[in-house]
């Protein structure tokens, strides 16, 4: 018999259908098993898997989340490589996950390589009794030093006053004012932190701002580097900014620590830095200066763009609909008047506020997706199997915005946080969780509310917002980045109201 060579055997169809089949034999015996099928999703291509879905330019993910829960249901999943991720969404899916099966759900993943190099130490992906203790420190030093209380309302009225300057010196000409809104927020977290402010011209303050900014831009759980680690050591890889960033960021955080650490008084606490000091060095092992560290990056970076594009929201919310505008000015001038600031306690007297509030983060559904949970073993859930170290993302504007518990979810109407005689209502409570719920929910959420409040009810108070003389309003399309979803960047008129 002739002896095949090497070209035809790999051209010859019967072998190649055999190896085929070995190779597929190979897989399925090795495939593994589970007692539950896994979620339903897009076809992933071999090796890239379901990349085009990811790197969709053209459809922002929260549409396109909506898309995959009509076709697919509320448990969607998706590959990235070698990475699985799973989407939960709607109310009852996500509930479940938060509540019942919270002690499932409440871990991170350690496996993404962005998260591995930059961001393994704090609270955000830190798991266990490492984060239980983090956030039980985090929480008590933010209610030590202000969350509800008289001094840090203070301190928020006074930043507010300094922003309002700033856009009374502006004349009501169009300007464009996130960055201005991300000093004020910030400079609350750096009282908190440190126990003082940033002057807005500051070059160090607009550079910390600046590396917060980046590590947002850059730190995206979709970058490739994440599932083919080496593409990080070639050139142009984003790696290399966000290490330059990180690197900025902790060189600063360091200093601070060590220019508290010089005027230390375990007597006397100043703030958050101090009383993590007098912590450091007892037996508890989470109190390291790399978690302290990696906590202060962590609240500057979830506390600043969060609450700034919030506020970003809500103005333009306000340009939208004049008649809104109205209306809550008109509430705090009955309550308020103009000689004041207004105050924590004035919200009971303030329904229009609160629903006005309400509505901005329920329409603007800021964190459109929670950073990615994870399950530490194979767990069935809703009659799937979600696979141990999956990445599981909560998609919350599916809550904020089901048409099923709204009615008329793209609407943006505060009214309907209102009863008929005008009263506040707590509405749809399970659907109503723009800081997410569970084990893992934002920490910082009494200090944003508080926030909100003091920022809008001043801002309202003292401007009226419009669009430019002559320009369209601005638009209401969503843009996503990453987890978020921002406003398409907008001019705006602050035009002081004459005493
Ligand atoms: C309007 C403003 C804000 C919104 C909408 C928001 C929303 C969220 C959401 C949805 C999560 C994810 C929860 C999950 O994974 O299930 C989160 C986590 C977190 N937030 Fe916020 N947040 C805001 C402001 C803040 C502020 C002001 C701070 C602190 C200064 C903060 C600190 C954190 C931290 C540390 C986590 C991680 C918690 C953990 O993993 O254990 N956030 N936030």
């Amino acid at each position: 018999m002739r002896m095949m060579d090497k070209t035809e055997i790999l051209i010859n169809p019967r072998y190649v259908i055999a190896l085929v089949a070995i190779v597929f034999t190979i897989w399925y015996m090795r495939r593994k098993r589970y007692s539950k099928p896994l979620p339903p999703g897009p076809t992933p291509w071999p090796l890239i898997g379901n990349i085009q879905q990811f790197a969709r330019t053209d459809i922002p993910f929260h549409k396109m989340a909506i898309m995959l829960q009509e076709k697919y249901g509320n448990i969607v999943k998706l590959h990235a490589g070698p990475a699985t991720f799973i989407f939960l969404m709607g109310k009852e899916t996500v509930h479940k996950a938060t509540h019942e099966m919270n002690d499932k759900f409440k871990y991170r993943p350690n496996t993404i390589v962005v998260i591995k190099h930059f961001f393994n130490k704090g609270i955000v992906f830190s798991n266990g009794e490492v984060n239980s203790a983090l956030r039980k420190y985090t929480l008590g030093a933010m209610r030590e030093f202000g969350v509800y209380k008289r001094s840090l309302e203070k301190r928020i009225q006074e930043e507010a006053g300094i922003l309002c300057q700033v856009l009374e010196s502006k004349n009501g000409q169009p300007c464009y004012l996130m960055d201005n809104f991300k000093m004020a927020v910030s400079n609350i977290i750096a009282g908190i932190i440190y126990g003082n402010r940033f002057e807005y011209d500051d070059p160090v303050f607009k550079r910390l701002l600046s590396d917060i900014e980046s590590l947002f831009k850059y730190a995206s759980l979709n970058l490739p580097e994440n599932y083919l680690p080496f593409l990080r050591f070639l050139p142009g890889s984003k790696f290399k900014k966000l290490e330059k960033h990180f690197k900025d960021l902790e060189s600063y955080v360091r200093t601070q620590i060590e220019e508290h650490r010089a005027t230390f008084d375990p007597e006397n606490l100043r703030d958050f830095v101090d009383m993590f000091l007098k912590m450091e060095g007892s037996e508890d092992p989470v109190t390291t200066e790399d978690n302290l560290h990696g906590v202060i990056a962590e609240l500057f970076n979830a506390g600043t763009d969060t609450t700034a594009n919030t506020i970003m929201w809500g103005i333009l919310l306000l340009i939208t609909y004049p008649d809104t505008q109205k209306k809550l000015r008109a509430e705090i001038l009955k309550v308020v008047g103009t000689e004041r600031y207004i105050r924590l306690e004035d919200k009971r007297n303030m329904p229009y506020l609160r629903a006005f509030l309400n509505e901005v983060q329920r329409f603007a559904a800021v964190v459109s997706q929670t950073p990615p949970h994870t399950v530490l073993e194979d767990t069935e859930f809703e009659g799937y199997t979600i696979p141990k170290n999956s990445n599981v993302g909560f998609v919350l504007f599916t809550l904020l915005h089901d048409a099923d518990v709204w009615g008329d979810p793209d609407n943006f109407r505060p009214e309907r946080f209102l009863n008929e005689a005008g009263e506040y209502v707590e509405l749809n409570k399970d659907s109503f969780i723009p800081f997410s719920a569970g084990g893992r929910s934002c920490i910082g959420k009494h200090l944003a509310r508080m926030e909100l409040l003091l920022f809008f009810g001043t801002l309202v108070q003292k401007f009226e917002f419009k669009a430019p003389p002559g320009a369209d309003l601005p638009s209401l399309e969503r843009l996503q980045s990453e987890l978020t979803c921002y406003a398409k960047p907008y001019e705006m008129c602050a035009i002081p109201f004459s005493q």
